[in-house]
């Protein structure tokens, strides 16, 4: 019999009506069993507390690739190099060694030295469509600055962006046929950035900076630097975390403020609401849907008994809308008083390394253009990734009103 939700296909994710089947199953069966066609099936953990329960629970709830990984398909089953043996697939206390590899990097203080670079960024973003009237935000906005900053923080110059855009996009669209065309176009990307990443990494071995690439040519872990498949694994996973969630938070921050226009009207008044406004939009998009984890022995959750090898998947993007913790939880509202709790980061050990960097981007990023555009909405049809595992809008249209026109108006 298939099942009566399956929360594995990504055509739900096409439009906002999984949050449908979200509220339904927080309310009526909170760990769901999904069976799936391809697979022994999973745990689908939809409510906010629990989520927070497996999350901070790595011994039962292991992460590590030996167990199956982070993705809801078993990483063993996968062929290519792609995330699988990079800290994100580890658990303590393997994970900690790796992590800290990179964490310098990650500093506050150092996310704070960024903010003037990022707002030149921006500017210089903005200022190419200033004049215009209507622009394919993804691409001429959305997609360019958590690229530009990744290419920053990799030491690379700004012109091989194009190509870490194209990587990302390649490894996150496996269900989405404009994305990923042909298994052999994937494992030519895959073969480019083993081949881009080995150089890079030869390059710092010989002239360090501060940069990421440099930390992890550099890092030795028990006195041994890093196996090379761990390095391609750890570049692959900084490309996709780097770049994908960050563009999709501004993209779906932007179609957010286009559906409520007085929280827009609210925002252009009240810039110091923005830094609020930033972990609501995380909440409200949830740019990653979820991850998965495997229980290491029997237990119970939910009501339900979970056998040792069990899969399961924690859903972000419901938990962020569970009407116990968050209340009026389907409302955008940038004066939530409590939109810092939001998961949309995960938490627990693998909590999002990038956190600070995607909310100064997505803080300045919201700073400027409602400054610039106060009058601004999404037109047309939103097109998004086909993928259960990214809020990911590939293409939507948008209509700015520079603040003058409006004066003058
Ligand atoms: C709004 C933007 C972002 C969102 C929503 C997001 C979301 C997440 C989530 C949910 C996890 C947890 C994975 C787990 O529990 O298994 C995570 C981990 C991670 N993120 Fe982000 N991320 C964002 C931006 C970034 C940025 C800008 C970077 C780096 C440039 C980054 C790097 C990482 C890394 C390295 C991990 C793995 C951490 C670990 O395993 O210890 N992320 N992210």
């Amino acid at each position: 019999m298939p099942p009566q939700f399956d929360l594995k296909n990504p055509d739900l994710y096409q439009d906002e009506g999984c949050h449908r089947v979200f509220a339904h199953l927080r309310a009526h069966d909170p760990v769901y069993w999904n069976p799936e066609a391809d697979g022994a099936g999973f745990w689908a953990v939809t409510r906010y507390d629990d989520v927070l329960a497996v999350s901070k629970n790595p011994e039962l709830f292991s992460s590590a690739r030996a167990q199956g990984g982070h993705r809801i398909f078993d990483e063993l089953d996968v062929g290519d190099p792609s995330l699988d043996a990079s800290m994100i697939s580890m658990d303590p206390p393997e994970h900690a060694a790796y992590r800290r590899m990179v964490t310098p990097g990650f500093t506050p203080q150092r996310i704070a030295q960024m903010e003037a670079r990022v707002r030149a960024r921006v500017t210089e973003i903005l200022d190419r469509i200033q004049g215009e009237r209507e622009v394919e935000f993804i691409a001429t906005v959305a997609a360019e600055l958590p690229i530009q900053v990744l290419a920053e923080l990799f030491g690379v110059p700004q012109e091989d962006r194009a190509k870490l855009f194209e990587w990302s996009n390649a490894v996150i669209g496996e269900d989405d046929p404009e994305l990923r065309s042909s298994h052999a176009y994937i494992e030519a990307c895959y073969k480019e950035m083993a081949l881009y990443s080995l150089h890079l990494w030869q390059k710092r071995l010989q002239e360090p900076g501060d940069d990421l690439i440099s930390m992890l040519a550099h890092a030795k872990v028990g006195g041994e630097p890093m196996s090379m498949q761990r390095y391609l694994s750890t570049f692959i996973l900084l490309v996709v975390a780097g770049n994908e969630t960050t563009r999709n938070s501004i993209s779906g921050g932007v179609l957010a403020l286009s559906q409520n226009a007085e929280q827009r009207r609210l925002l252009a008044q009240r810039p110091d609401l923005i830094a609020n406004a930033v972990p609501e939009i995380v909440r409200y998009v949830s740019p990653v849907l979820h991850m998965r984890r495997t229980a290491t022995a029997d237990t119970e959750l939910g009501g339900k008994t979970i056998r040792a090898g069990d899969k399961i998947v924690v859903w972000y993007a419901s938990a962020n809308r569970d009407e116990s913790h968050f209340q009026d939880a389907d409302r955008f509202d940038v004066t939530r008083g409590n939109a810092s709790d939001q998961l949309g980061f995960g938490i627990g050990q693998h909590f999002c390394l990038g956190s600070r960097l995607a909310e100064l981007q997505l803080r300045v990023m919201f700073e400027e253009l409602l400054r610039r555009f106060p009058t601004l909405h999404a037109e047309g049809p939103v097109r998004r990734v086909r993928t259960n595992f990214l809020n990911s809008i590939k293409e939507m249209r948008v209509v700015l009103t520079p603040a003058a026109s409006r004066a003058a108006a």
